[in-house]
């Protein structure tokens, strides 16, 4: 089996050892719950640039800096090099139709207090929480007077949570937004990119959030999205994410999840409801 083997300067890339290897894998894993052990040239690759730039040659050294840095930025660092932030507007649209087709009059209805309670978990660069914005938007139109419905955006990446502060976009991210949406909701800035408009961003709170961490918010949720995030994680972790979030969902609320990403339904208190869409019961 592979051993530590020097740094390799014609092709930049360091190698890791099995030992420092597995180290790294167990850490992040118990830590973020992401399994690392199927991505050793993904960690090589990525981040071999980075020891470059600290002067180190090996993966020991970096590991003992990583383990010891007290201040939390080598962590911030790493996050930011081993998370694959993916996204757009208008993903996996379904959600977006099912929310104001038949959410969004469900909660009207049920909720009185017009607190209308939602988090995007892993939201990346702010694509989906926007959108979500924009749909809240579309669906209430004037009568969303009186109603709170600010949405909750958290990721553990640093790095993604700035751009989402920014909502500064390539017309690539767009591709599937409607024109009536682009018109209404984006403004193009002169280098040719689009930013989110400040009534949609206005309504967006971010906030670094580590899934593993315990749940401790003052409200149920009623409306959760975690999509493409639970890809990371290993079956059991999975498991135990959803009951967490199950555990923060409101009677009547709903959970939406990635298309590729399944729940077992012999393990969960949610009721399905269509692909990717999982409901609390009322009661
Ligand atoms: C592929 S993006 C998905 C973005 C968006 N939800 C979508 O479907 O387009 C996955 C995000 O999950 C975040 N993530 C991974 N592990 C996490 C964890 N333990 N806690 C919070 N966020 C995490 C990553 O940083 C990344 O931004």
């Amino acid at each position: 089996m592979t051993t530590a083997q020097p740094s390799s300067p014609p092709s930049g890339i360091i190698r890791i050892s099995d030992h420092e290897f597995s180290t790294l894998v167990q850490f992040v894993h118990s830590k973020y719950g992401i399994d690392l052990s199927q991505k050793r040239l993904l960690i090589e690759g990525r981040l071999s640039q980075t020891l470059r730039n600290k002067h180190l040659s090996s993966f020991k050294e970096y590991l003992e800096i990583l383990f010891h840095d007290k201040s939390g930025s080598e962590m911030t660092l790493l996050l930011n090099k081993i998370t694959t932030n993916h996204s757009y507007f208008a993903r996996e649209n379904e959600h977006f139709d099912f929310l104001m087709q038949h959410i969004l009059p469900y909660m009207e209805k049920t909720r009185k207090n017009r607190d209308l309670r939602t988090w995007s978990a892993g939201c990346s660069a702010g694509q989906e929480a926007y959108n979500i914005a924009m749909a809240y938007d579309q669906y209430f139109g004037a009568r969303k007077t009186g109603w709170d419905t600010t949405i909750l955006a958290t990721d553990i990446s640093q790095n993604v949570l700035g751009k989402a502060r920014r909502a500064v976009y390539p017309s690539n991210n767009l591709t599937d937004v409607p024109p009536a949406w682009r018109q209404q909701y984006f403004k193009t800035l002169p280098s040719g990119d689009f930013q989110v408009c400040d009534k949609i961003r206005k309504e967006v709170v971010f906030k670094v959030f580590n899934l593993m961490d315990p749940f401790q918010f003052k409200k149920p949720f009623d409306i959760i999205f975690c999509r493409n995030v639970m890809i990371y994680f290993d079956a059991p972790t999975t498991e135990r994410l959803i009951n967490k979030f199950y555990e923060v969902t409101a009677p009547g609320g709903y959970l939406c999840i990635g298309h590729s990403e399944v729940i077992n339904k012999d393990s969960t208190k949610y009721q399905y409801v269509m692909p990717a869409i999982y409901q609390r019961s009322e009661r």
